[in-house]
């Protein structure tokens, strides 16, 4: 008897999610599959948490454990910064064109932050992702989970200052 096979939803309903699912589909959702999974995640997310871990592993019928074991062994892949707030600068095609540099310049000089780095003070993480879906409103970013377009530096800059 064939077995009926669930595949979980996704942690929410961030419509990145629904890039690294069609990513997983397309390579047959299965074990193999764990590493482009991870790497399309983190291209969507800019880092992976837990959430993102899980989900990958219960879609492709991994092990957390191997999933975890798989995320920390690479260096190319990122785990949820340590800082309190996260800042994902889009560094996509749109986004590049439109200004991702000097976002990255700017934060870099306001506060002292490269991306993969977490302030001095441990309040902002600064990562950066492929595409995150919102090509339209480039040059985009997410602070703690807040997509803004069509940012402006220093005005970021402000923003992450004040949190
Ligand atoms: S390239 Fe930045 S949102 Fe698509």
């Amino acid at each position: 008897m064939p077995v009926l096979y669930h595949k979980p939803p996704p942690p929410s309903d961030d419509k990145r999610w629904k890039i690294v699912e069609t990513r997983m589909r397309r390579l047959g959702d299965r074990p193999p599959a764990l590493i482009e999974a991870l790497h399309a995640a983190q291209e969507a997310f800019g880092y992976l948490d837990t959430d993102a871990l899980n989900y990958v592993g219960d879609t492709l019928g991994v092990p957390h454990s191997r999933v975890y074991g798989v995320a920390t062994f690479y260096s190319f892949f990122t785990l949820k910064p340590s800082g309190e707030h996260t800042c994902v600068v889009c560094t996509g095609t749109a986004c590049y064109i439109n200004g991702a540099k000097d976002i990255l310049a700017g934060l870099d000089r306001a506060l002292h932050v490269k991306p993969k780095e977490t302030t001095a003070d441990g309040k902002i993480s600064v990562l950066t992702a492929r595409c995150l879906g919102a090509c339209s409103l480039a040059p985009a970013v997410i602070v703690d989970g807040d997509v803004k377009g069509k940012v402006n530096v220093g005005d970021l800059v402000a923003q992450l200052e004040a949190m």
